[in-house]
C-alpha cells in the first residue's frame, strides 16, 4: 500500500485506494458499531478521521500513542471533511501512557502550562501550528532575498568581535577534557565569543557581493525574565552596498516584512487562523490593515518630544540622548495610530562605533533606524555604516578599539562604498504577525537567564 501524509489524505479530490497512513493519536471514540480515530503527524492542523470496525480496538490504542493504520481512502460521509480512512488493519507502533502523558485529549491547553514540556509541547496543536508556520516564514524569509539579487552567507557563529559594543557577550571555554595542559581556556587559548549579530562579517561580504543576507541563530547575555528577550534568538539580516539614503534600507524592511507575511498568510491559512482566533482576537483584521499602510517615519529628536508632552504617564521620564524604554516605544507606536513606526537619527553617543554620522549638531546623531512595531516595541534595528576612513579611525582610538578592528578599517582602504544594512528579531517578528505575548512560545526550545531545559 502506497504510504499517504495526512495532508495528502485530507486533500486528496478522489478515493486512492489501499494506503498506509502513521501519525499519533489526536482523539478515539468508541462506539457499539464503529471505532472513530484522528490521527496527526506533523503535515497539517487537522487530522485525518480514520473509521474502523470495534474489533480492531485493543488496549494500546490511546491517545497520544504512535500508530499505522492500513485501509481504503474514501470519501466522507461526514461534512466536517472531504476524505476519511477506512481501516482494515491498525497497528500500534509505540503506545502511550495517558495517565503519564501532560497532554489530555480534546484539551486546549494553554501555552503557559505547555511550556513546562518542550520535549512534549510539539504534539499540541498550537505548537505544532506555530512551528509550521516558522517554517514557511523561513522558506519566505530566504525567498524574499534570493529573488532580490541577495547572497546568502553562513556568518559564524563563533567570532571574536561585539559587533553591538553592548558587553553582552558569552565567552567560550574548551572543557577540561579537551584542553591541551598548557592551554588554560577560552577558544584554544585566544578569546573567542558567540555572535551577538552577523553585520560585520556581512559587511565584509557586501564589499563584494553588493547585497548580501544571513539568517541564524545570535546570542545575548542580557540577564532579563522579559516576553521579548532569549538568550538565543534567530536574526535575519541583510546589508546593501552602493546605498547612501537610509531610507533605501527601510524600504527593504518594509518589503520584507510585507512580502514575508503575506506569504505566511496564504501558505498556512488554517494554523495563522488557529492564532488569530483563539490567541489573538482582532490579530487578522489588525494585520491585514497594517499591510495596506505605509509605515510612519519620525525622528528620535520628535519622538522625545512627543513623549514629553506626556512624559507623567511614563515610569523612566523621556530626555533626549536617553534610550527609548519599552513603554515609550508603546506610546510612540500608539501616537502614530498602531501602525509600525520608522525611528531615525538617535544620539551618536547611544549607538555602536560602526553607525554613520550624520555630522549635525549641537543635538549630535547617527543615520540609525528602529522599527517599532504594536504590542512589542523594537522589531528591527539598522542603519547606514561609517565608510569614511578619518570618521571610523577617530571613533575607534577614542573607544580605544583601533587593534582590534584593523580589518575592518582595511574595508575602508580597499574600495570603500556607502553602505547600510539591518537586523530583524526573527522570534519578534513572529511574536508580532500571530498576537503571541511570551516569545518563549514561539522559539522551539527557548534559551533565557537561569533556563537551558533539554
Ligand atoms: O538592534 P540589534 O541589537 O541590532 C543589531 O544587532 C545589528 N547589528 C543588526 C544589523 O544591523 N545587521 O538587534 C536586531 C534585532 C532587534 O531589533 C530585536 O528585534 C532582535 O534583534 N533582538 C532580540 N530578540 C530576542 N531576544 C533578544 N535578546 C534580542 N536582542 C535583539
Ligand atoms: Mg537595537
Amino acid at each position: 500500500a502506497a504510504r499517504l501524509r495526512v495532508r495528502e489524505a485530507l486533500e486528496a479530490r478522489e478515493p486512492a485506494g489501499e494506503v498506509k497512513v502513521q501519525g499519533w493519536v489526536r482523539s478515539v471514540r468508541s462506539q457499539k458499531e464503529v471505532l472513530f480515530l484522528h490521527i496527526n503527524d506533523g503535515s497539517s492542523l487537522e487530522s485525518l478521521q480514520v473509521v474502523a470496525d470495534p474489533s480492531l480496538e485493543n488496549r494500546d490504542l490511546t491517545f497520544g500513542s504512535a500508530v499505522e493504520v492500513q485501509g481504503e481512502l474514501v470519501k466522507s460521509p461526514h461534512k466536517m471533511q472531504d476524505m476519511e480512512l477506512k481501516a482494515e488493519a491498525i497497528r500500534v507502533v509505540g503506545p502511550c501512557d495517558t495517565w503519564l502523558f501532560p497532554l489530555k485529549m480534546k484539551e486546549r491547553h494553554p501555552l503557559e502550562y505547555v511550556r513546562q514540556f518542550p520535549h512534549l509541547r510539539c504534539r499540541n496543536n498550537t505548537l505544532s501550528s506555530l512551528l509550521r508556520i516558522r517554517s514557511e516564514a523561513t522558506a519566505g524569509i530566504h525567498a524574499f532575498f534570493q529573488d532580490n539579487g541577495y547572497v546568502h552567507i553562513h556568518t559564524p557563529i563563533i567570532t571574536s568581535n561585539d559587533c553591538e559594543g553592548a558587553g553582552e557577550l558569552f565567552q567560550i571555554e574548551t572543557s577540561n577534557e579537551g584542553r591541551e595542559s598548557t592551554e588554560k581556556s577560552h577558544f584554544f587559548n585566544v578569546p573567542a565569543f558567540l555572535t551577538v549579530s552577523g553585520q560585520l562579517h556581512l559587511e565584509v561580504m557586501a564589499g563584494a557581493f553588493t547585497r548580501v543576507f544571513t539568517f541564524g541563530p545570535t546570542f545575548r547575555a542580557e540577564n532579563s525574565q522579559s516576553r521579548r528577550h532569549l538568550a538565543e534568538f534567530y536574526m535575519v539580516e541583510a546589508e546593501l552596498s552602493f546605498t547612501e539614503s537610509l531610507q533605501d534600507i527601510m524600504q527593504v524592511m518594509e518589503d520584507l516584512f510585507k512580502t514575508v507575511t503575506t506569504t505566511v498568510l496564504s501558505k498556512c491559512p488554517r494554523d495563522v487562523e488557529l492564532f488569530h482566533k483563539y490567541i489573538a482576537p482582532g490579530q487578522k483584521d489588525r494585520l491585514e490593515q497594517m499591510l495596506k499602510t505605509k509605515f510612519v517615519t519620525i525622528s528620535y529628536s520628535e519622538a522625545v518630544e512627543i513623549l514629553k508632552q506626556a512624559s507623567q504617564t511614563f515610569t523612566f521620564k523621556p530626555e533626549w540622548g536617553c534610550n527609548l524604554q519599552m513603554e515609550h516605544e508603546k506610546y510612540l507606536v500608539k501616537h502614530c495610530g498602531e501602525v509600525p513606526v520608522f525611528v531615525i537619527n538617535y544620539p551618536y553617543d547611544l549607538k555602536p562605533f560602526y553607525m554613520r554620522d550624520n555630522e549635525d549638531g549641537p543635538q549630535h546623531t547617527v543615520a540609525a533606524v528602529d522599527l517599532l512595531v504594536p504590542g512589542i516595541g523594537e522589531l528591527c534595528g539598522g542603519s547606514l555604516r561609517e565608510e569614511r576612513l578619518p570618521f571610523l579611525e577617530s571613533r575607534l582610538q577614542r573607544l580605544g578599539l583601533t587593534d582590534a578592528y584593523q580589518w575592518y578599517l582595511d574595508l575602508r582602504k580597499f574600495g570603500s562604498v556607502p553602505h547600510g544594512g539591518f537586523g530583524m528579531g526573527f522570534e519578534r517578528y513572529l511574536q508580532y504577525i500571530l498576537g503571541v505575548g511570551n516569545i518563549k512560545d514561539v522559539i522551539p526550545f527557548p534559551r533565557f537567564p537561569h533556563s537551558c531545559l533539554l
